[in-house]
Formats: structure tokens, C-alpha cells, sequence
């Protein structure tokens, strides 16, 4: 772990200008520095860089954050690992911190399956090239299969011996735990004898985004049909194959930048693409893709295409798991490989340029290909024919973006021959079930809402919809959060009454202004971002250390870190005094105003939120005793709401 302290020095040190400027191209305007955004597509410059507050905003596309933030959106990296890729450059050194017992406890045994794995990949590795048996046996078969040593160093290939249990024994005799190899699955036990799992097999290890190994696939050498075909890792703390793509780890770079991902389906596949030189390809290790899998994916390019053999099962897998691709709103291309080729011999095969010839002409749009390929089964089958709508349909209402859903309707209407009116209905009536769903209705009362609304219905982005989900009160919160942001530590003066009714003036931070006041009248934040920030400027005043401003925006919680980022670097109208060369009063002038204000406003919209709430309430309610006390709390909201609305008008008056 890295200590907050040095994780300060380091992001003091990398100057946001400095960092950035190794990827993007800067200019200065005013007291900042623009550029082109290195995160989504843009011709005029909106990328901006602030390097009194350290931090940078792209006004096009809404990233923000400091230089760690920033490496760890452009290199794909965690939060750890951008740090320590920016002490490195500037010659920081991480005096690691020590653990606390919990996380040791937590992480050892992570760390100490981490351990083996790498020691168990070495040995393989290093068996495969130095002993007898592996050159032989191993090395030999993946020499066969056209793997040259550079691919099978670079994937650290191994070999396992053949011989019961030389691995567990080597193993164990450099200190590692019996019970730990059982569990990452490098040994089984059988009747109390313990053996290496992956004897006689070759070794593909498998590893994580930041090129760990947690996990194995063993290949048999021979054609028995009695053993299985691949051993591999079973499930463990640090090995979940839906969450694991093979060799993700060494396609990210490439993917990211030919922004498109070439999806296999096995671990030669990916060897035999990378010797190619075809770098930008992971494999689903046989499978049916998974929501993280895409997920995974979807972080470097939105843009996949899926390679596989073109016999009737590689078509079939292809067709399984895409209308998940769909649903994450990606675009998925096809290619089918000649009926007699996987995609390790179509390469090992072709010269490259037929390779790479063949993929450019041979991608198909997923939705196209499906279409032409149900409908040549469905020759002229009127029954088949209604089934291939259907499924054509409900692939397209998976599609977040209406406007794509709206082009593939219509590029469908041409190959199904069918009205597109036809095909917009259908697919509206999926739509309008699953948003029925959404709202917790039931899903087959087939309400007429408007053609309008479900051409416009986005699925996927329902929850980022201001317009639905933004809770009561929501702005006002932001505008509290601001302001502890920004001026959290800051004193002012409030006057109040002691309990002689007596005026006194107090001094007190900001901090407290807001949250202690309130506390007092229960009033929490909904949003749940704004209320982490909220606990820890009240775990901040009960500790007498208020958070810095800095400290959010190089918070390891993403959604922390960014709306830090955010609100601090929208507190002077960027846009309108560039634009109109004004300079406008800092906050800071009429900072007690604003302070009041807000605190008032988010308290008017609550109390406010409660009352119609009560009001319905009320005149639903038969029983009088509940009548009772329904006025009365309306009547302790109206005398609040009463002397918001005096001290409201006294502050933006005086
Ligand atoms: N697979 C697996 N376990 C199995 C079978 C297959 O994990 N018992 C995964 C492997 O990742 C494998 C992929 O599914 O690479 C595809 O399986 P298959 O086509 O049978 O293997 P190939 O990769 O073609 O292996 P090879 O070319 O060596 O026969
Ligand atoms: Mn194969």
C-alpha cells in the first residue's frame, strides 16, 4: 500500500502541464492550457488543462481529474498503478506502508496465490526450455504447431513434467503452502497423494490486465478422447474465468489505439494473431462471452470484431453472446474464416497481407450477417420466416442508441422486405415492455405511450437521464458539495441566538456551517456521491482534520475523484469570461451569501419534497387518529418552510 502522504508528494510533484503534455499536444490560452481531447474524438481543441488547481477537464467530453486520473484514464491503468508509474518519473520512491492486520489478512492470501502462480509459471517455463523432457515433449509441439520461441517467451509457455508429481514436490520444497497449491489448482489429492495437475501438459499461463498470472490452461499432447482436452485453473480469489479475457494483458495497448478488439475464440488463436503481428486480439477461451468480459473490452474501444471458424459451430458461437455486445452499446463487425480454417491455421497459413486482406473485406456487419444467414435457413418457410423476424427484432430493440436502432431498422425493413413501420412497431412493443419493467409495472400491459418516447427510449442510459433519476434537492446538493469543496475550511461568521434569545455572532468553518447545521435538522444527501463527501467532511470535523479539496480529486473512488474534479474546475465560468474577456467577482466576495443561501435552498426543496408527499398522504388517509398526526407534522414542515423562506429573504436581501 502507498501512503497518503506519498501518494500526496506525488501528485504535488507531477505537474498536470507536465504529465499531460507527454500525450497531448498543448497551447496556452489565458491562464490555461488547451489541447485536443486523447479521450474522445474532437476536432476543435476542448481538452483543458489547469495548472494552478493540477487538474484537467475536457469541456466535450466531461473526463476531469489530476495527473493520476489522467494516467489512469490514457494508460488504462489502476489507481495504483499510476501512481507508481508517476513515481517512477519523477523519482519518487514508495516506502510502502504497513498493513493493517485486517487487509493483510485480506490480502495475503491473495498476494501469497499470486506467488505461486509466478513461481509455478517460471518453473514451467523453465522446464519447457532447459530440461530434456521439455524440449522434447513441450517445446517440440509448440515448435510443430509454427509457435517460434519469441511468442512462447513473450506468453511465458511452459511444460509440465510427466512424471506424477515433480512440480508439487519442488514446490513444496521451496516453502510453498500444500493447501495453497490445492486451492489455485496447480495440485489435486487423490486418496492422500498428491499430484501435479497439469503433468504431461503444455502450458498456456493466463493473466490479468496488469499481466499477473491467475490462472493456467494445460493442453494435452495427445488425441485421447478419454482426457479432457484443457485443464484448467479452477475458480478462485483471483481467477474468475467470466471475468478473464486470454491475453488481454498484452492486446490493451493495441486495441486501444486501432480502436477495435479481434475476438477469438481459443488460446492458439491469440498466439498465432500476435506472431502475425496482429496484436489487437483476446480470446474468450471457448466460452460464451460474459457482461464483464464486454465490459472489459469496452474500457479501450467500443468497436469489436469477432472472428471465428466458418464451420456451422464457429457461426453458432459467433451468434451466442452478441446481443449482449449490443446491449453495452458497441458495435460488433463479423468475420467468418473459411469453412476449413480456424484462426490460428487461416494465419499460420496465409501470408499476412492475405490476412489482413481477407479480415478488411470479409467484416460484416453483425446484424447484416445474422439477417442473411437466418434468412438463407429460412429459404421460403412463411413459419421460419415469422421466427427470423423475431429474432432479428429482438436483437435490435437490445441496442441502447435509437439512432442506430433506427438505421438498422431500416437497412432490415430492405432485407426482410418488410415495411419498416412494421419492424419500428415491433420493436417499439419490446421496448415499451422492458421499460415497463424497469418502472417496476408489469411488463405485459401494453400502455400507448407515444411513438415519439420509444423512439427516443435508451435503455442502457436510463439511470444517466437527469431528467428521470435526479433526485429532489439534487442541484442544490451539488452546490453544497461546492462549497465544501472549495471552501470547506474557511471560516465565516453567523449570527445566531443563545437560549436567552439573545443575538451572538460566532465564528466557524464552513464545513461545520453546512454540515452540522444539516445534521441538526436530519437532513442527509440522497445522491450517494455527494453523501460520501458529506460523511467525510463530518468525519473531518469530529477528528479535527477537515479533507482538502485535493484529496477528492485524488481519490481512488472514481466517482468521487471526478465530480471533485468537476465542480472545482467549473467555479469561474470558463467558457463565458473567455469568450467575453469579463472578469467575474470570485466567489469568495459574496462567499457567507452564498453559503446561507445554499444551505437554505437544499433545506426549501426538502422540506418542501416532504410536504406534497405528506399532502398526498393525507388525502388518501381515512382514519382520523392518522389524520392527526399527519397534520401536525404538516405543521412543523410549514413553520420551517416559514422561516426558511424569512431567512431566505433576509440573506438576499441584505
Ligand atoms: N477450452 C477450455 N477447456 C476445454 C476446451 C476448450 O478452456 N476443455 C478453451 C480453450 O481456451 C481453448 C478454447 O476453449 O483454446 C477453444 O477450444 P478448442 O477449439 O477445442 O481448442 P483450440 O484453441 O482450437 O486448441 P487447439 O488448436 O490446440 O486444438
Ligand atoms: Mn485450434
Amino acid at each position: 500500500m502507498i501512503p497518503r502522504e506519498t501518494i500526496n508528494q506525488i501528485i504535488e510533484t507531477a505537474r498536470i502541464e507536465d504529465v499531460v503534455s507527454e500525450f497531448v499536444t498543448l497551447r496556452k490560452r489565458g491562464s490555461n492550457l488547451i489541447g485536443v481531447c486523447p479521450f474522445h474524438k474532437e476536432k476543435t481543441p476542448s481538452f483543458n488543462v489547469n495548472p494552478a488547481r493540477n487538474i484537467f477537464k475536457c469541456f466535450g467530453c466531461g473526463k476531469a481529474g489530476d495527473s493520476v486520473r489522467f494516467i489512469m484514464e490514457h494508460e488504462h491503468y489502476s489507481f495504483q498503478e499510476a501512481l507508481r508509474y508517476l513515481a517512477k518519473k519523477y523519482g519518487i520512491k514508495i516506502e510502502e506502508r504497513e498493513q493493517t492486520p485486517e487487509e493483510l489478512a485480506a490480502q495475503n492470501e491473495r498476494e501469497r496465490m499470486f506467488n505461486i502462480n509466478s513461481f509455478a509459471q517460471d518453473y514451467f517455463s523453465n522446464t519447457m526450455m532447459t530440461s530434456d523432457e521439455g524440449q522434447s515433449v513441450g517445446l517440440a509441439y509448440f515448435h510443430e504447431r509454427g509457435f517460434r520461441d519469441a511468442i512462447i517467451n513473450k506468453f511465458q509457455l511452459g511444460y509440465c513434467p510427466n512424471s506424477g508429481s515433480a512440480f508439487t514436490e519442488y514446490a513444496m520444497k521451496h516453502g510453498y503452502d500444500k493447501d495453497l497449491l490445492i486451492k489455485v489448482g496447480l495440485t489435486g489429492s487423490y486418496e492422500n497423494r498428491l499430484y501435479d495437475r497439469y503433468q504431461g501438459r503444455v502450458i498456456f499461463p493466463i493473466h490479468n490486465l496488469t499481466g499477473k498470472v491467475i490462472g493456467f490452461g494445460g493442453r494435452i499432447l495427445t488425441s485421447e478422447k478419454t482426457k479432457a482436452k484443457y485443464v484448467n485453473s479452477p475458480e478462485s480469489e483471483i481467477y474468475n474465468k467470466s471475468q478473464t479475457l486470454y491475453g488481454i494483458f498484452f492486446a490493451r495497448n493495441e486495441i486501444s489505439r486501432l480502436d477495435n478488439c479481434i475476438l477469438v475464440e481459443g488460446y492458439a488463436d491469440v498466439l498465432s494473431m500476435h506472431q502475425a503481428g496482429i496484436e489487437n486480439v483476446v480470446a474468450s477461451s471457448g466460452t460464451s462471452l460474459t457482461t464483464e468480459q464486454i465490459r472489459m473490452i469496452s474500457r479501450y474501444t467500443k468497436n469489436v470484431t469477432m472472428l471465428y471458424d466458418g464451420d456451422a459451430a464457429g457461426i453458432h458461437a459467433a451468434l451466442r453472446g452478441t446481443n449482449m455486445i449490443l446491449e453495452e452499446g458497441m458495435n460488433v463487425r463479423i468475420v467468418v474464416l473459411p469453412p476449413e480454417d480456424d484462426p490460428d491455421s487461416f494465419v499460420q497459413n496465409n501470408p499476412i497481407e492475405v490476412v489482413t486482406k481477407y479480415l478488411e473485406e470479409n467484416a460484416r456487419d453483425f446484424i447484416g450477417f445474422k439477417t442473411n444467414l437466418l434468412l438463407k435457413d429460412a429459404k421460403n418457410d412463411p413459419i421460419k420466416r415469422a421466427t427470423v423476424i423475431k429474432d432479428i427484432v429482438e436483437t435490435i430493440a437490445v441496442i441502447p442508441d435509437p439512432i442506430y436502432r433506427a438505421t438498422y431498422i431500416k437497412e432490415c425493413s430492405r432485407t426482410l422486405e418488410m415495411p419498416e413501420q412494421t419492424l419500428t412497431n415491433e420493436v417499439n412493443k419490446i421496448l415499451r415492455a422492458k421499460y415497463r419493467k424497469q418502472l417496476g409495472l408489469d411488463p405485459k400491459l401494453d400502455q400507448q405511450l407515444s411513438y415519439q418516447e420509444y423512439q427516443t427510449y435508451q435503455p442502457q442510459q436510463q439511470q444517466a437521464e437527469p431528467k428521470d433519476t435526479t433526485p429532489v434537492g439534487f442541484f442544490q446538493e451539488q452546490e453544497l458539495v461546492k462549497l465544501l469543496l472549495a471552501h470547506g475550511s474557511e471560516t465565516i461568521d453567523i449570527k445566531d441566538q443563545d437560549e436567552n434569545g439573545n443575538e451572538v455572532v460566532y465564528t466557524t468553518t464552513i464545513a461545520s456551517a453546512i454540515v452540522d447545521d444539516l445534521k441538526n435538522d436530519g437532513l442527509l444527501f440522497r445522491d450517494p456521491t455527494h453523501k460520501k463527501i458529506f460523511d467525510a467532511f463530518d468525519h473531518g470535523l469530529d477528528t479535527d482534520s477537515l479533507p482538502t479539496a485535493q484529496e477528492f480529486i485524488s481519490s481512488e473512488d472514481e466517482d468521487v475523484a471526478v465530480l471533485a474534479a468537476n465542480l472545482l474546475s467549473t467555479q469561474y465560468k470558463l467558457d463565458d469570461w473567455q469568450r467575453h474577456r469579463i472578469v467575474v467577482r470570485t466567489e469568495d466576495d459574496v462567499l457567507k451569501k452564498t453559503v446561507l443561501t445554499s444551505i437554505l435552498r437544499f433545506k426549501d426543496m426538502v422540506i418542501e419534497d416532504r410536504r406534497t408527499a405528506l399532502v398526498k398522504e393525507l388525502q388518501s388517509c381515512t382514519d382520523p387518529d392518522e389524520q392527526l398526526i399527519l397534520l401536525q407534522k404538516k405543521k412543523k414542515l410549514d413553520e420551517i418552510r416559514t422561516r426558511i423562506n424569512r431567512d431566505l429573504g433576509i440573506v438576499i436581501t441584505k
